[in-house]
């Protein structure tokens, strides 16, 4: 059996917090600023009824939908996120690169950072790991230390190279790669976090035919509806959204479910925080997946 981990907290969440939806848990630089806005927020949704949130939203994914159509690689999409601060923005003076409160929240990333560093540490041995979609870094730079080798691949090269200049003291070999089109660097465990929910369906087979030819483990996290109604693996677009927002109960992206039927040798979850959107609920779930034929760690 795998080892096991876990964890809960009550988040926020990044497309909505760009939307302007109000969120339980979003803080202000400074204490009185906090207040002002929590203040601000539970008077806002005791005056405006949930659907006219939801309506608001619903229109500003339309217009944004439209304007990402027209980006034809993951390159120009992630990109013209990052420029645009679709993720959010940094709460640091002049640092652009920004994620997502997804990567930057304590209450998503204490209970992920220290579930990832379990099962790490259980392996005995630090594996060679690689990152595919490594964002901004945050997350990854508390993972680090406990891997031998580690390569972080992103396709914006831009974001790269602050990585290479921020991270410099890391020992992380920074690659820029579209993880859909080019060959995946071998490793022992591969992190993906929060990296296919926002691409199409064929792309994300692009990306899982490759995945047990390369790694003998997947730390792949997803956000997901909370509701188990939903119909994993809706399509959608490439963008900034998620298919958590998709109409209805929503959707969200399990690997060894239909199209992708990803077949794993043991899966398990490492890892699950609710989002604490007040207006719909939701979770981050990382899933621990282990591949077959079973490689030696550190080739
Ligand atoms: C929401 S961010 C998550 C970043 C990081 N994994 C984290 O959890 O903090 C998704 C990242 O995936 C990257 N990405 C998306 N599609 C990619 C592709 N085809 N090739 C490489 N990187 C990609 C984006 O540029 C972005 O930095």
């Amino acid at each position: 059996m795998l080892p096991s981990g876990g964890g809960r907290a009550y988040t926020g969440c990044d497309w909505a917090a760009k939307m302007g939806i109000p969120d339980q848990t979003q803080k202000g630089d400074s204490g009185l600023e906090a207040l002002i806005m929590i203040a601000w927020k539970a008077y806002l949704k005791k005056v405006i009824p949930n659907s006219v949130f939801v309506l608001r939203l619903q229109y500003l994914q339309r217009r944004i939908r439209k304007e990402f159509q027209s980006y034809a690689t993951a390159k120009d999409t992630f990109s013209r996120i990052y420029e645009g601060g679709y993720w959010g923005q940094s709460k640091t003076l002049g640092e652009k690169y920004y994620s997502g409160d997804g990567s930057h929240q304590d209450e998503i990333i204490v209970p992920y950072v220290s579930a990832v560093r379990r099962f790490l540490q259980s392996l005995g041995e630090k594996p060679d790991a690689v990152d595919l979609g490594c964002g901004d870094f945050a997350i990854g730079s508390q993972i680090r230390p406990y891997c031998g080798k580690y390569i972080a691949v992103d396709v914006v090269e831009r974001l790269i190279e602050r990585n290479r200049d921020k991270y410099r003291e890391d020992s992380v070999d920074f690659r820029v790669a579209d993880i859909i089109n080019d060959d995946l660097p071998n490793g022992d465990v591969v992190f993906l976090r929060q990296v296919l929910q926002h691409l199409s369906n064929s792309e994300i087979e692009k990306v899982v035919v490759k995945l047990p030819t390369k790694y003998r483990f997947m730390i792949l996290t997803e956000h997901l509806p909370l509701s188990d109604r939903f119909v994993p693996n809706l399509d959608k677009a490439r963008g900034p959204d998620v298919r958590f927002d998709i109409e209805g109960e929503g959707s969200g992206v399990i690997l060894t479910e239909p199209p992708f039927n990803l077949k794993v040798a043991q899966s398990r979850i490492l890892c699950e925080v609710s989002d604490g959107v007040v207006w719909r609920k939701g979770i981050i779930r990382t899933n621990l997946y282990e591949f077959e034929p079973h490689r030696q760690l550190s080739q």
